[in-house]
This record gives structure tokens, C-alpha cells and sequence, in this order.
């Protein structure tokens, strides 16, 4: 074992004795008891059906135009259509490959139905695109695509949440020993980089945030939950205690080098883990892909915003109880 993995090790160790909240030992062990009920654990047998049903050209079209409303919006020329590296591809794709073959569904970016929310879950966050409000990063849009495992179709009218650190690895929302200065009680709060959005017909959502840091013990990652079951309220938010999916997105390392780059993610001071020392990740790597798809929206480097994109199953049966570590007031 090398030193630093053995560090990395330690380390994870004494988080876990410290903060139960952190303990992915039992998370890990609750996924996998999850995962063996699944009928099915990927997406492999909708490629077909959604190639058929022309789902998988509309997603072309719709990652197409996103890419290039933003990419005008930010005076990025030069380009016909963005492109560089893409997640986990052996494809090498130049300035010449067709933007039908990079915005493609296809692929087994399945993500399995995972279980638990871990300890950063808020409920009660806003339904809205942004949720950048004023955090400091390096621009990343998300298209998500949310279908029935069983019958390959989208799901529509769900409402999809996601939540995530900031560009040094703090959630919002949350005083807790292991995020951030525990100290500074107004983090509560805060609702920086969370929020949910309402599913079309063809299963999308689409989010604007930034990137997320990485915190200490976890490799960086972006949650997500799909309440099939939640009611609007007036005031902008939902209310369901229950939750048909519940699951992490990843990101490839080498994109994750070049965001650590630049800052304000320079000054990060946690200790980073890498994906291939992640726990949860290794899990959700047996039964699919959940890393996200992405683009650079600039030439050559990340200042120019990322677009992201997954497609993932999910059980629309399940409705399992999720627990909050608080929730948001609006006060
Ligand atoms: C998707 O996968 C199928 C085979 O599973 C292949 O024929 C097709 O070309 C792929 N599409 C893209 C855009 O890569
Ligand atoms: C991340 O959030 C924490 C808590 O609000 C804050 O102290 C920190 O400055 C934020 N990081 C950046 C880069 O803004
Ligand atoms: C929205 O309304 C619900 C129900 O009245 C309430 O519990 C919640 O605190 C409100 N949230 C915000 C952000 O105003």
C-alpha cells in the first residue's frame, strides 16, 4: 500500500468514528440490499426503445441548442458545435464528428437506483433552474433525463432535486462537524446549489450551478432525488417525504484536475478522494455509469462552462421514506 493511500484510509476512518452522518460502511450496505431487489439494474434494454421512439434524436436536438444558447449567450465562437473530451468514451471526437454521436443518449449512463440520502439532504428547496445564486465557479449546466426502468419510457411531471457543494466543498443549508467552519451557525440558512425542477414529457430537467468541490472522505459528487409522488406548494416549493430514486452523479477525475485548477476550487484546503478510493462510487460502477456526460463549452479550457448531461431508470413503483437533515424556511 502506498503512503498515501494508507492515509487516505486513516482518514476515512476517523471521520466515520466521528460523524456518524459520514459512515458510507452502512450506506454502501443499504445500496446493495436495494440494488438485489431491482428487477433491472440498467437501462441496456431500453437502447433499442429509445432510439425507436426517436427519444434519442430529440435529446441530440435539445443538448444541441442548450449547448449553443450558451455558448452564444457567452460569446464562445469559433465552434460549430462544442467539443473536446467526453466521459469514459474510446471514441477520440474532433471538430469533425457529428453532434447526433456527442449528444447521443445511447451509452449505459444508467444510474441504479441507489438508497440513501445521506446527511446533507434538506427538503423543502425551491423549484428553479438556477441555483448558483452567488457562488463562485466554474459554470456547469446539467440535462437530465429520467426514465421507467421497466417500460423505457420518460417520466414525466416528476419532480427532480438535486444538491451539491460549493467550489470548497461546503453544503448549504447544513451546520455540521465536516462541513465547512461549524462555527458560522448562517449556513443554515443558506440554499445555495439545491433545488428542484418538474420533468417534461420526454423526462428532462435541466439545472444551472456550478461545479461541485470536493469535501474530505468523498470523491466529488452531485446528489439527486425523484419524487414521483410531490405536490407544488404556492410559495415555489414541494412537499413529499418520499422518494421513487435516490442516487450520486460522478464526474471523470481528469475533469475534475482541471476544475481543481482554477479558482476559487484552488483554495480548498480538504483533503481530495479520488474516484477509484470512493466507496460509494466503486458500488454504483457494478450496475452502470452514473458519471455525467459533458462538453466544454469553451475552446480549450473549463472557464468557458461545462454542459452535462444523464439519462437514468428509475422505479416509478418505489416510494421509499427519506429522512432530512433539515429544511428550508425561507427564514
Ligand atoms: C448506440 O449504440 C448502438 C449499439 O448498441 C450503435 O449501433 C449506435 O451507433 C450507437 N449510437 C451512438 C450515437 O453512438
Ligand atoms: C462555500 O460555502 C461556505 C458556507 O457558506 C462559505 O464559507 C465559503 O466561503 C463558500 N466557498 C466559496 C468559494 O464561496
Ligand atoms: C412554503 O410553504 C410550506 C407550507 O406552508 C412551509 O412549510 C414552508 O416553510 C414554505 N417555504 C418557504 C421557503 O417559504
Amino acid at each position: 500500500m502506498h503512503l498515501t493511500a494508507f492515509f487516505a484510509s486513516a482518514l476515512v476512518v476517523t471521520i466515520v468514528n466521528a460523524h456518524p452522518g459520514h459512515d458510507i460502511a452502512t450506506e454502501i450496505k443499504e445500496r446493495a440490499a436495494m440494488m438485489e431487489q431491482m428487477s433491472h439494474r440498467s437501462l441496456n434494454h431500453c437502447a433499442e426503445e429509445i432510439r425507436r421512439s426517436g427519444m434519442e434524436a430529440r435529446s441530440v436536438a435539445r443538448r444541441n441548442a442548450l449547448a449553443a444558447q450558451l455558448m452564444t449567450e457567452r460569446g464562445l465562437t469559433g465552434r460549430t458545435a462544442p467539443i473536446d473530451t467526453s466521459h469514459k468514451s474510446s471514441k477520440d471526437y474532433t471538430l469533425d464528428t457529428p453532434v447526433s454521436t456527442i449528444f447521443a443518449t445511447n451509452a449505459t449512463c444508467i444510474l441504479s437506483p441507489e438508497v440513501t440520502e445521506g446527511p446533507y439532504y434538506v427538503t423543502g428547496e425551491y423549484i428553479r433552474s438556477d441555483l448558483t445564486e452567488t457562488q463562485a465557479g466554474v459554470k456547469l449546466h446539467l440535462d437530465i433525463q429520467v426514465l421507467d426502468i421497466k417500460t423505457c419510457k420518460p417520466v414525466p411531471r416528476a419532480y427532480v432535486e438535486v444538491w451539491h457543494t460549493n467550489a470548497t466543498g461546503v453544503y448549504s443549508g447544513v451546520v455540521a462537524n465536516g462541513n465547512g467552519n461549524s462555527a458560522d451557525k448562517t449556513n443554515t440558512k443558506k440554499s445555495f446549489n439545491r433545488g428542484v425542477q418538474q420533468t417534461t414529457a420526454d423526462g428532462v430537467v435541466q439545472f444551472g450551478t456550478i461545479f461541485p468541490g470536493h469535501y474530505t472522505g468523498r470523491t466529488v459528487h452531485t446528489h439527486v432525488m425523484v419524487h414521483t409522488n410531490a405536490v407544488a406548494l404556492a410559495n415555489g416549493t414541494i412537499k413529499d417525504t418520499t422518494a421513487s430514486h435516490v442516487g450520486q452523479f460522478f464526474y471523470d477525475q481528469d475533469l475534475i484536475t482541471l476544475v481543481r485548477k482554477t479558482s476559487p476550487y484552488n483554495t480548498n484546503k480538504q483533503s481530495l478522494t479520488l474516484n477509484n478510493r470512493d466507496g460509494i462510487l466503486t458500488q454504483a460502477s457494478t450496475r452502470g455509469d452514473p458519471f455525467i456526460n459533458y462538453v466544454m463549452l469553451g475552446e480549450t479550457s473549463v472557464s468557458g462552462g461545462l454542459l452535462g448531461w444523464i439519462a437514468f431508470g428509475i422505479d416509478t413503483t418505489l416510494a421509499k421514506k427519506v429522512s432530512a437533515a433539515g429544511q428550508f424556511t425561507g427564514n
